[in-house]
């Protein structure tokens, strides 16, 4: 790597393009200033001496030179523009070519042979043999970087190391072995050695066809570069047929998803959000929608449960799809609020008199139920109270509560059940005034009665037991025969005795 002159540099190569006269010393102020010429080493790993160099360049025209023992050769470059491609003629019909992209050295080997072949995507001879002078224009440093990558990667397939290859293979120096000095060849002169043990027989040419056809070409907008990696020139390595990719492969992408944590029923949950290495915005899908949903990012709670979420990501032309990660939570039930009722105190109630509607209310708006815990004096049916005998009844007001409320604490309330209030009835007393069983009081007080100061009686029940009791005219026959409700009777009928 000494001497290392980057003629990759896209700012030499623009450079170089112009047409050199015989004193312009180069178009570069670096150039020394001699007549510029275009010289370099041809070599398969041993030089190759007495080989023929020939220029075909984008105008003007070079004489054939012949290369030197040690394998270099020199061209005046006058009246040559760059760029060109050179030709080495050796051996029997054998040929080696390379791209000149600049003044000064250019290598002529097996692996500039390749490169040349790798940006052509062919082979190097043919490209030589139909001189193309608008294509070579366009192999710009990045094409030509681009496609030396490539052979490094389709060398280290063959299993050459090709640590060792200079930076730039055709502007560097080479130095080769030569039949009198077999020892002096440099790194890149070894692996060009290496190369030729591997191909074996097979012909600088075919190798430089199965390179065109397994290397990606580009693509222009994001290009990949070549992986050089044992492992990517593993795979370079397969059958052609998989290899011509025209694109890049997509790139993988992961997601990172944590999920929402645990979840309370009744809450609103917050908005799902995953991170992608891609940037691409990933989508989500629930796996349990018995428990919960989602549209978009929003995550709708269902029911109590496990909750299963997955965030995905599809990809794109530039990446492929994520592996999906998903995320389970529990649901978990909101705690019960609670609940309070309110029951206001019945009136007390009277037999026989219509009763109202029970009536009480919880805070939480559901329906409070009743229950009588007196049922000898009351009995409730719904919000209907029925009263069954006079007494103290007691009605509890509940309410057991859902799945927002828990129970309400009970409320009873007591009322008094009087008896129906007597009723004296003055037909009822005629009736016994006449047909009494011991004595009809008509045989000695008259129809109507008027007789022995019987109307005294009148609205008096107690005057009437004081008679029969002190056994006024014989009355004494009545003693322990007569009800009070009788007694009452006949007294409101002694009070309208024309009835
Ligand atoms: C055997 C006849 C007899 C019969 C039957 C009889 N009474 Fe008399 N009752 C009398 C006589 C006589 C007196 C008046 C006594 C006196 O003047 O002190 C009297 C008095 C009364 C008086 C007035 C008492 C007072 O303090 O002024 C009442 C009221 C009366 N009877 C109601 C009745 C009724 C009601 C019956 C039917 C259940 C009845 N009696 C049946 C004979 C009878």
């Amino acid at each position: 790597m000494t001497n290392t002159t980057h003629y990759f540099s896209l700012g030499l190569i623009t450079a170089a393009v112009a047409t050199l006269t015989a004193c312009g010393g180069g178009s570069s102020s670096n150039e020394p200033a001699v007549a510029p010429t275009i010289s370099g080493v041809a070599a398969t790993g041993l030089a190759i001496s007495g080989g023929s160099v020939s220029l075909k360049c984008v105008s003007g025209t070079a004489a054939a030179v012949a290369t030197n023992t040690d394998g270099s050769y020199n061209v005046p470059a006058t009246g040559l523009t760059l760029p060109c491609l050179a030709r080495v003629d050796f051996g029997t019909a054998q040929k080696l070519h390379t791209l000149v992209s600049a003044l000064g050295n250019a290598n002529i080997t097996p692996v500039t042979d390749l490169v040349l072949a790798n940006l052509v995507k062919g082979t190097a001879a043919s490209a030589f043999d139909n001189f193309d002078a608008a294509t070579v224009k366009t192999y710009d440093a990045a094409k030509v970087s681009a496609a030396l990558t490539g052979v490094k990667a389709y060398l280290t397939s063959l299993g050459v190391d090709t640590s060792r290859l200079a930076l730039d293979p055709i502007g560097t120096k080479l130095v080769a072995a030569t039949v009198a000095l077999p020892g002096i060849g440099d790194d890149t002169d070894q692996v060009l050695d290496q190369l030729k043990i591997k191909l074996g027989t097979k012909t600088i040419e075919a190798a430089g066809l199965e390179l065109a056809a397994i290397t990606p070409t580009p693509a222009p907008a994001a290009p990949t570069p070549v992986a050089s990696s044992p492992a990517a020139a593993a795979s370079a390595t397969q059958p052609a047929a998989s290899a011509p990719a025209s694109t890049p492969a997509p790139a993988a992408q992961t997601i990172t998803f944590a999920g929402p944590g645990a979840q309370t029923l009744g809450a609103s949950p917050a908005a799902l959000s995953a991170a992608t290495s891609s940037g691409l915005a990933a989508t989500f899908t629930s796996a349990t929608s018995a428990v919960c949903t989602v549209s978009g990012t929003a995550l709708t709670l269902v029911a109590v449960g496990n909750c299963t979420i997955t965030a995905n990501q599809a990809g794109n032309t530039g990446y492929a799809a994520a592996t999906p990660v998903s995320i389970t939570f529990k649901v978990a039930a909101a705690p019960l609020k609670a609940q309070a009722i309110t029951f206001a105190q019945p009136a007390n109630q009277t037999m026989g008199v219509a009763t109202p509607a029970l009536s009480a209310n919880a805070d939480s708006g559901l329906a409070v139920s009743f229950a009588s815990t007196t049922p000898a004096v009351c009995t409730v049916s719904g919000v209907t109270l029925t009263l069954v005998a006079a007494g103290t009844c007691s009605v509890t007001a509940t309410q057991t509560g859902n799945a927002s409320f828990s129970g309400a604490t009970a409320v009873a309330r007591s009322f008094t059940v009087a008896a129906a209030p007597v009723v004296n009835s003055a037909a009822n007393g005629k009736v016994l005034y006449t047909t009494n069983s011991v004595l009809s009081c008509a045989n000695c007080h008259g129809t109507p009665p008027s007789l022995q100061k019987v109307l005294n009686g009148a609205n008096n029940p107690t005057r009437i037991l004081s008679a029969i009791n002190s056994n006024a005219g014989g009355m004494g026959m009545f003693a322990g025969k007569l009800s009070t409700q009788q007694l009452n009777d006949l007294a409101a009928y002694l009070a309208t005795p024309n009835l």
